[in-house]
């Protein structure tokens, strides 16, 4: 196999080794080890932040927290990642403060403090935590959502929050982890990450409605019908935290407001969107044009989730390529957040047998997915590799997604 892949670990192996880097770091046993899982959107990109629908899948890749119950005020965080460990006390964590990656961590407990779904006289106090991880760094597939979901169920089984047995638990707890990363490490990003990573299901897509924060498992066995998702990691870099995401929600927030909904999901596709368009298409300068453009992704993509889905529950899953190179194309010229690295995977990809593939997750970088014949993954991959090397891009990373389990403890 040419190019470099990606394969998940082991889950006892992955525990294994978070709870070693806590012995040795903190020369103490931890009460346990919790995973979470990096998670892949399907379909439904840009959507989550606009009232609309996503379709996220779990990794096998996931995030290890070896943690223990501290009954001081003060955190302590290791990552095999990062030599420092980060020291400080829960006074110190709230928005505004610059807290690099502890922000992460240290904002779910602050999140989960701050949220009104605790039994009355419940606080989460201090605890030490070390890190591990084998979902990929500033790929697009949510290896900070992971970190968040990881820590938040171990919060949630050494303080007894009773939370994680019941999807409406684990709905607050996904509300505690987007506190964290939108209040406390700054990035203005919709739920659907941490959604997926704590209530997906093995075997199942997440479809995510997030107007009302349901969700319903959609049976996504892909083996069954001989196919794969290949998933490949461009390396080109990834940042949300920068102003393009902002832009852009700040952007759908203003349309909406405009045409009086309170999200773009009160739009529907088709003749409502072609009236909303014509007034927002006014006063014709550059900024309405973009606006045009951004509302018209969103309201489509949102449209093509739920045709991807009716071709799930019909059990044609080999006919939802067409929908995923829609979804790349509205990406790439109306919401325009891929990168040349993304258009190349998804041009390859497709001239190499692939029945669709898109960019995935927020763009910029990241990664995109290719759905393939289960027999042509490693094909596909190596013409990729090759155009990547021909253009002179980074090697990119591949992984194959089986949808995996959400967010859970690992040991005793
Ligand atoms: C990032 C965000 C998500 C979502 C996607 C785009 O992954 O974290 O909330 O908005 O971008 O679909």
């Amino acid at each position: 196999m040419t190019g470099e892949w990606l394969t998940a670990w082991d889950r006892s192996a992955g525990a294994r080794t978070a709870a070693e880097l806590f012995r040795s770091r903190f020369g103490a046993e931890p009460d346990g080890v919790w995973s979470a899982p990096g998670r892949v959107n399907l379909i439904g990109e840009h959507t989550d932040y606009n009232g609309g629908l996503c379709l996220p899948i779990d990794l096998p890749h996931r995030t290890y927290v070896a943690l223990r119950r501290r009954d001081d005020d003060v955190l302590r965080l290791v990552s095999e990642r990062e030599h420092a460990m980060w020291t400080g006390t829960a006074d110190q964590v709230h928005p505004g403060a610059d807290l690099g990656w502890a922000a992460y961590a240290a904002g779910v407990a602050w999140a989960l403090n701050a949220s009104s779904d605790l039994a009355p006289g419940v606080r989460i106090a201090g605890f030490d935590a070390a890190v591990t991880s084998c979902v990929p760094y500033g790929a697009g597939l949510s290896s900070s959502a992971a970190l968040e979901s990881a820590v938040a169920v171990a919060l949630n089984d050494v303080c007894d929050l009773g939370l994680g047995g019941s999807d409406a638990g684990r709905a607050v707890l996904a509300a505690a982890c987007v506190r964290a990363e939108n209040e406390i490490a700054g990035a203005p990003t919709g739920g659907m990450d941490q959604s997926s990573s704590l209530r997906a299901q093995p075997g199942h897509a997440l479809l995510l409605d997030t107007r009302d924060g349901t969700v319903r498992h959609v049976p996504f066995d892909l083996s069954a019908h001989g196919l794969a998702l290949l998933v490949i990691d461009t390396r080109a870099e990834h940042q949300l935290a920068d102003g393009q995401y902002a832009n852009r929600r700040a952007t759908c927030e203003a349309a909406a407001a405009r045409l009086g909904r309170a999200t773009l999901r009160e739009i529907g596709a088709g003749a409502e969107l072609e009236a909303a368009l014509a007034v927002l298409s006014e006063p014709g300068d550059g900024e309405a044009q973009t606006t045009v453009k951004r509302v018209r992704h969103v309201v489509t993509e949102i449209a093509r989730v739920e045709q991807f889905v009716a071709l799930l529950d019909d059990g044609r899953v080999a006919e939802v390529g067409p929908l995923m190179d829609a979804s790349h194309v509205s990406l790439r010229d109306d919401y325009e957040v891929s990168c040349a690295e993304l258009d190349l995977a998804v041009t390859v990809a497709r001239s190499s047998g692939a029945l669709g593939a898109r960019m995935t997750g927020g763009g910029f970088g990241g990664s995109a997915i290719a759905l393939v014949e289960a027999g042509s993954v490693d094909r596909i991959a190596t013409e990729i590799a090759d155009a990547f090397g021909e253009a002179g891009f980074t090697a990119p990373v591949f992984l194959v997604a089986d949808a995996s389990a959400p967010a859970d403890r690992d040991t005793d």
